[in-house]
């Protein structure tokens, strides 16, 4: 019963109505949906990730801040996470309190930043803006990263998503795009302002 509930707010999200949204991440979390993404990402994952990690680091969709756990904290310089839902903000500010880490409350699509960054994560968040926005944020996190910084999308079921992979591998604001397997469908798509 509960899974039809979050099947049927994955249909609902697929709205892209923005308060909606927000309203069923929020829900899910204080439901516990989430719970298991605190210790879920595979080490795989992460020693992948953490290769790229440097200078200024953005975590779009960072949830609770699992991945920030395994950074060595002199590999960046500061870290900065971002996620629409409340619950998950303070839930990752209270997991890590640091000088250089900061967690913001804000709607990816529309917060503005104050800076650029090196190194983008944009972990399982890219497609719950496909079909109509995907572009859109592709467009404005390729803007924000300095030059010669990557934006880094870690996509869970490539067959799912293949359309989304598509258009990430065609993405012609990409100096170079980059496909890294991470297990038989997760992968991580790199692409190199
Ligand atoms: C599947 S979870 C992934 C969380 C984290 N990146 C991880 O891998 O553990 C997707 C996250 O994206 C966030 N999210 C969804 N839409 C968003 C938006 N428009 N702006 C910011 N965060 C958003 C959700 O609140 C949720 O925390």
């Amino acid at each position: 019963m509960k899974q039809k509930i979050f099947n049927f707010f994955r249909f609902l999200k697929n709205t892209n109505n923005a308060l909606l949204c927000k309203t069923l991440w929020e829900v899910e979390y204080r439901c516990g949906r989430w719970d298991y993404i605190d210790q879920s990402m595979d080490m795989n994952t992460h020693s992948v990730l953490t290769d790229f990690v440097c200078g200024d680091v953005l975590d779009v969709g960072c949830g609770t801040g699992n991945f920030v756990s395994n950074f060595d904290s002199t590999q960046y310089t500061t870290y900065t996470g971002i996620d629409l839902s409340h619950y998950a903000v303070a839930r990752a500010k209270k997991l890590f309190d640091s000088k250089n880490i900061q967690f913001v409350q804000g709607d990816a699509l529309s917060y503005s930043y104050g800076s650029q960054y090196d190194v983008i994560f944009a972990i399982e968040i890219a497609y719950y803006f496909y079909p109509d926005k995907h572009i859109t944020f592709i467009d404005q996190y390729i803007d924000l990263l300095k030059e010669n910084g990557k934006l880094i999308l870690r996509i869970w079921n490539k067959t799912k998503f293949s359309a989304l992979l598509d258009d990430l591998v065609n993405y012609p604001g990409s100096k170079n795009t980059e496909i890294i397997p991470l297990s038989e469908e997760a992968i991580l798509v790199v692409l190199n302002k």
